[in-house]
């Protein structure tokens, strides 16, 4: 499989492993169904040039069976047991458990797995590896305290791809819909700035058929929100992210919006080693490609291309921005 960044070897402080930790055994806790339909990114309204440079022209799938009925009863366990670990991402998400892959080798083994990953290289149409910052796999929304809330509100990730997996049985959650808005992005913030939430018309609300049932999003580019309850109740999702493998697409990623989020003594790091293995391949092809040329503003234009995730984590990191983007509602 196409690894990005290896995980780590070594844990960050405070990531005690939990107790009750079965091994994963892609056989017995895996029950991967095809999607029946994807919707692409000229569906929602985005252009042939924007798409053109993102990682995949695919925009999201319909729900598909991933998890057998054991695999996701040993989801909802390790849920429930990471729990304790909940925060608040900013203020768009109550409650949300990260860096869960470093507790359970389990969650980070099915998070890693090389059979969702071809799963999702089929339904994406390209090479994709699981995301190259660990904060980023595994990743669990649990439902608020305040009902009146959404559970997660209208935003596109922080991240190019991923799935949102049911961990809770929908049909024992009342409320909580994921759903995504059939426009783009940009369409999106122009709403936002009038007030504005997407209309029910121009909304989508898949149907989930049980616990351990996915989508494959292209997070970056979708607009969604996991709805408000309207009862109090369990409810659980776990999105995981992944990453094309061919640097030279658009990097896709607000990693920013992570630093009132994530626990610093990993963010940074895996922040890092995102960036450089960013630059590593846009390097890599320059290294292999850059012709002979006088043109030396096209030759620093091309370097500087290369090194633009690096630079730009740099930057971002210093200008510790303390706020998380999203659309509201
Ligand atoms: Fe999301």
């Amino acid at each position: 499989m196409a690894i990005a960044v290896p995980f780590p070897t070594t844990t960050p402080e405070g990531y005690a492993r939990i107790s009750n930790d079965p091994v994963f055994d892609p056989e017995r806790h895996l029950a991967l169904e095809e999607p029946a339909e994807i919707l692409m990114l000229a569906d929602l309204g985005y252009s042939d040039d924007e798409i053109a440079t993102k990682a995949t022209p695919v925009a999201a799938s319909t729900p598909f069976r991933l998890l057998s009925d054991e695999g996701a009863e040993i989801m909802l366990d390790i849920a429930r047991t990471l729990k304790v670990h909940a925060k608040p991402a900013g203020d768009r998400i109550e409650n949300v458990v990260r860096g869960g892959c470093y507790q359970s080798q389990w969650l980070r083994d099915l998070c890693m797995s090389q059979e969702i990953c071809d799963h999702l290289q089929k339904i994406y149409g390209i090479e994709v590896a699981p995301h190259a910052m660990p904060l980023h796999l595994g990743h669990m929304n649990f439902e608020p305290r305040d009902i009146n809330t959404s559970i997660d509100k209208w935003h596109h990730d922080t991240l190019p791809l991923d799935f949102v997996m049911t961990v809770t049985d929908p049909a024992k959650v009342d409320g909580g819909r994921f759903e995504y808005f059939l426009g783009t992005k940009h369409e999106m913030a122009e709403m936002a700035a009038r007030g504005e939430t997407p209309p029910p018309e121009r909304t989508v609300a898949p149907e989930f058929a049980g616990p351990g049932y996915a989508i494959a999003l292209h997070g970056d580019m979708v607009v969604h929100r996991a709805g408000p309850l309207f009862s109090q109740c369990e409810r659980i999702s776990m999105v995981n992210g992944y990453v094309a493998t061919d640097t030279a697409r658009d990097e896709q990623s607000r990693s920013r919006d992570l630093i009132v989020v994530d626990d610093p003594e990993v963010l940074y790091t895996e922040w890092a080693k995102y960036a450089a293995w960013r630059a590593h391949g846009r390097l890599g092809t320059l290294l292999d490609e850059l012709d002979f040329t006088s043109d030396h503003e096209a030759v620093a234009a091309e370097l500087e291309h290369a090194i633009l995730d690096v630079q730009r984590a740099i930057d971002e990191m210093r200008a510790q921005k303390q706020e998380i983007s999203h659309y509201g509602g």
